[in-house]
């Protein structure tokens, strides 16, 4: 088997947009390694890791060994999403297991723009979440320090619920606020026709959990998904 280096760095500055970034959190846990081999063979670029806490989000998921038995088995870029009430208090912690780029909570996070910093310092890609009632406006001042944003169209703790369509003018709305270099998240209830929907609100990066490892052939969905999206990102247009 052909061996790679681990791709380090910020993956928002290295990846073309758009990705489809399958969420971890819906695959088999006893065949992880298997469903993420085939993830990669299906043209995957980027890994969603769901970390939850019991507290932020009334659920528990991850933690840093599985996130680092994770980095043993793939060189893709993880893309850790840290449900948790004190992100300040795990960066470290996720950054030295493997973590290539972390994304907290707006509504945890103390100081924003000291984690963004952080962040930046250990060389990885910083993001920052809204939970689905929290507006646009709760990051206006930090939505510029950051690579990517990310829009929750479902309440966050579990997967395999339904999109929230509300949440579209949010998704239109954060897009007004960032460069066009920055990425724009959207996580929950993603499948091809709503992700067709947030992509052309601006969107262009699509976590699906339950639409890709969900489903009986992982490969075939993970396809569908990055076509549907494939040509409708940038800008909301006029006419959608
Ligand atoms: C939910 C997580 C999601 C979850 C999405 O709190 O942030 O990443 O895995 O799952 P689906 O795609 O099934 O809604
Ligand atoms: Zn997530």
């Amino acid at each position: 088997m052909e061996t790679m280096a681990i791709r380090r760095g910020n993956p928002w500055r290295q990846l073309a947009a758009p990705q489809v970034a399958p969420s971890l959190l819906a695959s088999d846990f006893t065949r992880l390694g298997e469903q993420i081999g085939i993830l990669t063979a299906a043209g995957a670029e980027v890994l969603h890791v769901d970390v939850m806490d019991g507290h932020f989000v009334p659920n528990l998921s991850m933690g840093p060994p599985v996130v680092k038995s994770i980095r043993a088995c793939t060189v893709l870029p993880l893309d850790v999403h840290i449900m948790v009430t004190d992100p300040a208090c795990y960066i470290e912690r996720f950054a030295e297991v493997g973590a290539d780029s972390i994304t907290f909570h707006v509504e945890a996070a103390q100081e924003p723009h000291r984690l963004i910093d952080r962040l930046h310092e250990l060389g990885l890609g910083a993001g920052i979440c809204l939970r689905p009632g929290t507006p646009a406006k709760a990051i206006a001042e930090v939505a510029r320090e950051v690579d990517i944003v990310l829009v929750m169209t479902v309440e966050p703790g579990y997967g395999g619920q339904e999109f929230m369509a509300a949440m579209l003018d949010k998704v239109e709305a954060v897009r007004g606020m960032l460069d066009a270099g920055q990425r724009l998240e959207v996580d929950g209830g993603i499948d091809r026709h709503s992700g067709l929907l947030c992509a052309k609100r601006g969107a262009d990066v699509f976590v699906a959990g339950s639409h890709i490892l969900g489903q009986r052939d992982i490969a075939a969905a993970f396809g569908a998904m990055k076509q549907a999206v494939a040509n409708h990102v940038g800008r909301p247009t006029e006419n959608q």
